[in-house]
């Protein structure tokens, strides 16, 4: 198992323009560097705000070896708490989502107000101080309807990207929807392949029939290249969006590599992720009236990718579960009064991805078992296709390297929120 200082030395090594080594990818240790280097420090996509829908109900959301209850409070605010008793550590929830009218301990009864205050707990003696036993908080913060969080006692920075997110995710109006599906899937691989995977689609011809029918492999169109030149249609599409009122330009976080913005056309006169391209939903999600919208496509490292479409909106949410095993969970959005039956079929909406996740679980899985041999080396990515993996092993490799030799990035405590 690979050290911290071992870590830093195979990236400091890493050839440029070529994947990571073996032991990036696949080694114990360098997972729990991961883990501790970005995992720990950076914000992090947890859930859409509709799955808390009301005062009591909560998600946990599992990253690495920490637990966290996100919970809706009687005024309405959402808030994370760690997910560990203040009597001697029990986990408060034991399931993944619920409705409670208070957070009650399994093993003693502490029970706790949905703010966090611990509200009573039996024979504790006459010296005990209820106000210092509260649930610990974690950071969180709403972005139009998406749920982030930061486990870090120092937040990083969370207002620029979500001043250059908000007008974008704005039109898609996220706090009228509700979940019509959610998967959740295991796949065999490194967080990192399965990112990768996602930031090409050189593979997707070979890969992916379903998503092909609408998904422009094109990576001047699939939104992939950043060297900031894209084809007339992508413009013309810009143009359009843009007067109607939905920001659409390619924008990328040039500072720190983490997230991306788009507005991409789909396929010919494709209008969602269905086998035969139109429509998904009959009651739309969001402002967005164009008969050809295309997909807002965002990511954001470590936790998320989403696609916003014309009708309805699909979040990602990428979990590392071991140094070779990474949860995907995927969720469908749609209008809160659209109806299922009459209004989409869920087979409709989901299928399209439904495949593609499938099949993506698979190309990682090889990836993966590939990568494991002795005789595997660095291979060289694709200029043309591949530059978001170069933007993403870059990023990650720079993210890693200064958090092993620096300082832990400090803008904002908790307390100050
Ligand atoms: S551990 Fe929670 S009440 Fe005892
Ligand atoms: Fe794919």
């Amino acid at each position: 198992m690979l050290s911290t200082s071992d870590v830093l030395s195979q990236l400091m090594r890493r050839k440029p323009g070529y994947s990571l080594s073996q032991d990036l990818y696949c080694d114990e240790g360098t997972y729990k560097a991961d883990l501790e280097m970005i995992w720990y420090r950076e914000w992090l996509f947890a859930v859409p705000a509709v799955e808390v829908p009301k005062a009591g109900s909560y998600v946990v959301y599992e990253v690495g070896a920490y637990s966290v209850v996100i919970v809706r409070g009687n005024d309405g605010e959402l808030r994370a708490f760690h997910n560990s008793c203040r009597h001697r550590g029990s986990v408060l929830c034991k399931t993944h989502k619920g409705t409670n009218p208070k957070l009650v301990c399994p093993y003693h009864q502490w029970t706790y107000e949905l703010d966090g205050k611990l509200l009573w707990a039996r024979d504790m003696g006459p010296d005990f101080d209820a106000s210092k036993h509260g649930l610990k908080p974690v950071h969180l913060r709403v972005l139009s309807g998406l749920v982030y969080i930061c486990l870090a006692d120092h937040a990083p920075d969370f207002d620029t990207f979500a001043a250059v997110a908000a007008p974008y995710l704005a039109p898609h109006d996220l706090s009228n929807a509700k979940v019509a599906f959610q998967s959740t899937i295991i796949e065999n691989g490194n967080w990192k392949l399965v990112w990768e995977n996602n930031r090409e689609c050189y593979h997707c011809a070979g890969n992916h029939p379903s998503l092909c029918r609408t998904y422009p492999e094109d990576p001047r169109i699939s939104g992939i290249t950043e060297d900031g030149k894209f084809p007339d249609v992508v413009e013309a599409h810009w143009n359009r969006l843009e007067s109607s009122g939905a920001p659409s330009r390619f924008i990328m976080d040039d500072a720190q590599g983490q997230y991306r913005l788009a507005r991409m056309p789909l396929l010919g006169a494709s209008q969602s992720y269905t086998m035969d391209g139109k429509w998904a939903v009959a009651k739309k999600l969001g402002a967005v009236r164009d008969e050809t919208p295309g997909t807002l496509l965002k990511f954001h490292y470590p936790t998320t990718w989403n696609h916003f479409l014309g009708d309805h909106a699909i979040t990602f949410r990428v979990t590392p579960k071991s140094n070779m095993t990474t949860e995907v969970q995927t969720t469908w959005l749609v209008h809160k009064d659209a109806v299922e039956g009459q209004d989409y079929d869920l087979k409709r909406l989901t299928e399209v991805w439904e495949h593609t996740n499938d099949e993506d679980r698979e190309v990682v899985e090889n990836n993966q078992r590939g990568i494991l041999s002795p005789a595997y080396e660095p291979g060289p990515y694709s200029p043309t296709h591949e530059s978001g993996n170069l933007q993403f092993v870059d990023r990650y490799s720079r993210t890693m390297i200064r958090a092993i030799t620096g300082p832990v990035a400090s803008t904002s405590s908790i307390a100050a929120e």
